[in-house]
């Protein structure tokens, strides 16, 4: 929820049964908590010697002399894909299940690490044949299959950067993608299934490369099977290339530098421009697998399923490289939570024994809405773990997930996060008292506190903005392309003190707990779904009838927000409901369907300030008929 329907903390506790804390990973949070921050680099280097593979060892864990441009474990040499595959197929796991995989149709697969690993190197060895070297970057727009998956780690594996675009946003956004990254080759596919029905990925891919001429090679994989336009010279099957001699079932792996990139994620921020946010091969894997076992407390047994999209930050770090460190048995599939019935995912669950289940509030509450017959249908028992994020959960979602689905044995890890944090970063562990809404404390390690504009610690109950003390090591490392966007965007509010500013406001109770009210800047969650105003401003002046554009988030019960938009027209042009509809369909291709307002109106005026600055707060406040407030900076 945002700031307008917070509620404020509760003293309502749920502790995990005996069983739960002496099972886990970690059983004493504040005892690991006190070690970490008694040396934090001490901490990491030992989770990086112990849990991974390094081709050389660093010399030095954090390098502090360029900052913000911090540096985790300077001159050591590995590769993500080495961790994530190449030493799993030598051990026992090598015969263990990678991922079972349900397509939306009911089809299924299911990969063995030894599978995974050969998919992987020959795709690998498809992209070398493609002339994708280290440091190239591909832009990969697919769905919910396991070549997405293959696609990224073959990328990891020859040391190309990949940047994987949502396959929700239009063929302006993934041009604007394309041409930031500069990427040669782009890798999707013929469609994807939802609800039933043939998304026509490709048509967008083909619309996106006209306007990005940079693309050169356009890998398909086959799903859907319906009419595709292939350009000869320029599109290639993907099942076709892996049956060529050159798809040969071995590739060296790439000897990467622990700061060497390995994605770009676009994310959205404050201004219209895509924020490529990078990460790299060595912090990133020791903190999200670190993250990943002790959040989740995953063991060899365990089959994992978080129900995200590989195209945000939630499927890079949790359904592709944490539980493939980690060794885990994961579970994924394609399609719409609700198709053919409200029962599917319980279904699933019941089926395949899925033990810790990972998604979003609105996916919560949407399930909700359908009641509980649907999930008493199906045994659930084999859960044991739950989790939640990309918003606030509002404690009765959160009590509602807790009891139907948990059947109040399993905890609920709110794992407040972002894209550019790469993990975890505000998280209970499975021994914490919860509190429903609260994401509870700071990963070890983690100093995270909320403050105001001076960088005083605000006191319990007290709204300040949420900021991070200390470099971690799965932190972004710059904005591709921008650096000085990275400095400005994050580390200017604090400059002195050095500190990360993420974006949130938040509160801390008594007890030390925080509850993150919302984001403070131009952003919007959409279903869990991070959205400019930016970008969708943009998109509506793009269309010859607007003039002026001015986009709010307003709270909604089953999505978090949703977008309401004012538009001034150009003169003469009339505002009628046949325009909304352009409009809405002109945002679709501008940006793509999560961006569509759920209500445009036409004005005269927009409320500004003296400097021209939008007053979205005056919007926001007209829009639910709430008091407008001070009004003294207003101009128009
Ligand atoms: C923003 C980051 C991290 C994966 C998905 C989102 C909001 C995220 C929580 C949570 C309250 C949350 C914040 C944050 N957010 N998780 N558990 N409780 N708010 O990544 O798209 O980069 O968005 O999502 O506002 O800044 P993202």
């Amino acid at each position: 929820m945002t700031e307008d329907t917070f509620s404020p903390p509760t003293s309502e506790w749920y502790y995990p049964s005996e069983e739960i804390v002496n099972n886990a990973w970690v059983s004493d949070y504040d005892a690991l908590y006190a070690e970490a921050m008694s040396d934090i680099e001490a901490f990491w280097a030992k989770r990086a010697s112990e849990t991974l593979d390094w081709f050389e060892p660093w010399e030095q864990v954090l390098d502090r002399s360029n900052a913000p441009f911090f540096k985790w474990f300077v001159g050591a040499k590995t590769n993500i894909a080495h961790n994530a595959i190449d030493r799993h197929v030598k051990t026992w796991r090598k015969n263990k299940v990678a991922f079972i995989w349900e397509g939306e149709p009911g089809d299924r697969q299911t990969i063995t690490y030894w599978q995974l690993w050969q998919q992987v190197n020959k795709f690998a060895n498809v992209l070398k044949s493609m002339g994708v070297t280290k440091g190239d970057r591909v832009t990969i727009y697919m769905s919910r299959i396991p070549e997405l998956v293959y696609t990224m780690l073959a990328c990891a594996k020859i040391g190309a950067v990949h940047s994987v675009v949502y396959a929700g946003f239009s063929e302006q956004a993934l041009s604007d993608r394309i041409d930031d990254a500069q990427s040669k080759v782009l890798v999707t596919q013929d469609g994807s299934w939802l609800r039933g029905k043939i998304v026509r990925l490709k048509d967008t891919v083909d619309e996106a490369v006209r306007r990005s001429p940079v693309v050169e090679k356009v890998i398909v994989a086959r799903r859907t099977n319906h009419e595709i336009h292939m350009e000869s010279g320029r599109d290639y099957w993907f099942d076709e290339l892996m049956a060529l001699p050159v798809a040969s079932p071995y590739c060296e792996t790439e000897v990467m530098d622990a700061e060497d990139p390995l994605f770009i994620l676009y994310t959205s921020g404050t201004t219209g421009r895509p924020k490529g946010v990078l990460h790299t091969h060595g912090g990133y894997q020791v903190y999200t697998s670190t993250t990943l076992q002790w959040v989740f407390d995953i063991k060899d047994d365990d089959r994992w399923w978080c129900a995200a999209d590989p195209g945000w930050i939630t499927g890079h770090s949790y359904i592709v490289y944490a539980p493939l460190i980690l060794g885990a048995t994961s579970f994924i599939y394609e399609g719409a939570p609700m198709h053919p019935y409200p029962d599917r995912w319980w279904r699933m669950i019941e089926e395949y024994g899925i033990t810790i289940l990972y998604t979003a509030p609105t996916a919560i509450r949407s399930l909700m809405r359908f009641g509980e017959a649907w999930p008493n249908r199906h045994d659930l028992s084999s859960l044991r773990l739950l989790g939640t994020v990309g918003e606030p959960i509002n404690p009765e979602a959160w009590r509602w997930y807790h009891r139907v689905i948990g059947k109040e044995r399993c905890p609920i890890m709110d794992t407040w996060w972002q894209t550019e944090t790469g993990g975890f970063i505000v998280t209970p562990m499975p021994s914490v008292g919860l509190k429903p809404g609260s994401a509870t404390r700071p990963f070890p390690g983690l100093d995270v506190d909320i403050v105001d504009e001076e960088g005083n610690s605000v006191p319990a109950g007290e709204d300040g903005y949420l900021v991070i003390k200390q470099p971690w090591p799965s932190m972004l490392r710059t904005v591709y392309g921008d650096p000085d966007r990275y400095v400005g965007q994050y580390w200017s509010a604090y400059e002195k003190q050095g500190w990360y500013l993420a974006g949130d406001s938040a509160r801390k109770d008594e007890d030390g707990y925080i509850w993150v009210i919302g984001r403070i800047d131009d952003v919007i969650k959409v279903s869990g779904y991070r959205l400019g105003t930016a970008e969708i401003e943009s998109g509506l002046v793009s269309h010859p009838a607007v003039a002026e554009a001015a986009v709010i988030g307003i709270p909604d019960e089953l999505k978090g927000n949703v977008i309401y938009a004012y538009c001034i027209l150009v003169a003469g042009v009339d505002g009628n409901d046949a325009l909304v509809d352009e409009l809405k369909e002109h945002i679709r291709h501008e940006v793509g369907p999560i961006a569509i307002p759920a209500k445009i109106e036409f004005v005269d005026k927009l409320p500004k300030t003296r400097s021209g600055k939008i007053m979205r707060r005056v919007l926001k406040a007209r829009a639910q008929g709430l008091p407008v407030g001070d009004l003294s900076t207003l101009e128009e």
